[in-house]
């Protein structure tokens, strides 16, 4: 039975995920600062599709337990998937360091720390799956929310990066670009319907990348054309929208 790991499994895009892989007959470990809440989903994973899962503390910004923590993980997972992520306050991060260096860290530094320690194994095995959960907002620095959007450049570029480097090895990084999606972290904002997605759509797409090994996807495909456009504003202009 292969099995999954999932990084930030409180998230609701990380549950939906869970979901789709333990439908599949994936086992699952499910990785979160406060597992304790994920006992409903880890019983309601084993009693509807019969698949063996487990609970393990994680804290993406803890970056000396990420060793220790992977160390402990038994199976080591063919599959991981790094979900966490911080939106935080915009306004706030401008002028309060500790908000932007949260941001910074949950995005960007958090993932590479743990990554950079699945790769070694990866490489190592000759074999398995890293799945990144990056972000729209990182292919163009916009005002209103630079601090997150250069966090997931950064986590873009690396994991890119990451993909060169493990393809000699036989193992696979898939990136996945999401755009707009009705999760907790967007709850208090106002989203346009037709280009707004559900962590179901995230899931879908996130299983059938592994399964193809796609190296970079978009949730919902109008969005690569979307940021090709906003990509392709020059300079000179951009600095003056409001975006
Ligand atoms: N929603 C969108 O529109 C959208 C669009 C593009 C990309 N994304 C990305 O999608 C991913 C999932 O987000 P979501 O929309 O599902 O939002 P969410 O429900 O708010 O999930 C964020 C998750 O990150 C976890 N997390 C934050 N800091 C952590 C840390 N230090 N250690 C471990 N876990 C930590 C949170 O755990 P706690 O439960 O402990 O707080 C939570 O499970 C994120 O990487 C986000 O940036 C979201």
């Amino acid at each position: 039975m292969p099995v999954v790991l999932i990084l930030g499994a409180t998230s609701d895009m990380a549950i939906a995920i869970a979901k789709k892989f333990a439908s599949k007959g994936y086992q699952v470990q499910l990785a979160a600062r406060k597992p304790e809440q994920l006992k409903p989903l880890q019983s309601d994973l084993q009693i509807r599709y019969g698949v063996a899962c487990t609970l393990h503390t994680f804290d993406a910004l803890d970056f000396t337990s990420h060793k220790t923590f992977f160390d402990s993980l038994e199976p080591k997972p063919d599959v991981s998937i790094c979900v966490f992520g911080y939106l935080g306050e915009a306004t706030k991060a401008r002028m309060d360091w500790k908000e932007a260096e949260r941001i910074i860290h949950s995005n960007y530094t958090g993932a590479v720390s743990i990554l950079d320690i699945i790769a070694d194994h990866l490489s190592r095995q000759k074999q398995g799956t890293i799945v990144g959960i990056s972000s729209v907002a990182g292919e163009r620095g916009r005002q209103s929310n630079y601090h997150y959007g250069s966090a997931k450049a950064g986590f873009t570029a690396y994991l890119s990066g990451l993909r060169n480097r493990l393809f000699p090895d036989g193992a696979h990084v898939v990136t996945v670009q999401p755009g707009f999606t009705y999760t907790r972290m967007t709850e208090n904002l106002e989203l346009p319907k037709l280009l707004t997605g559900y962590p179901a759509d995230i899931a879908k797409a996130v299983y059938a990348a592994v399964e193809k090994k796609k190296n970079v996807v978009y949730v919902k495909w109008m969005w690569k054309w979307i940021m090709l456009l906003i990509r392709s504003i020059p300079e000179s202009i951009f600095k003056k929208m409001k975006m």
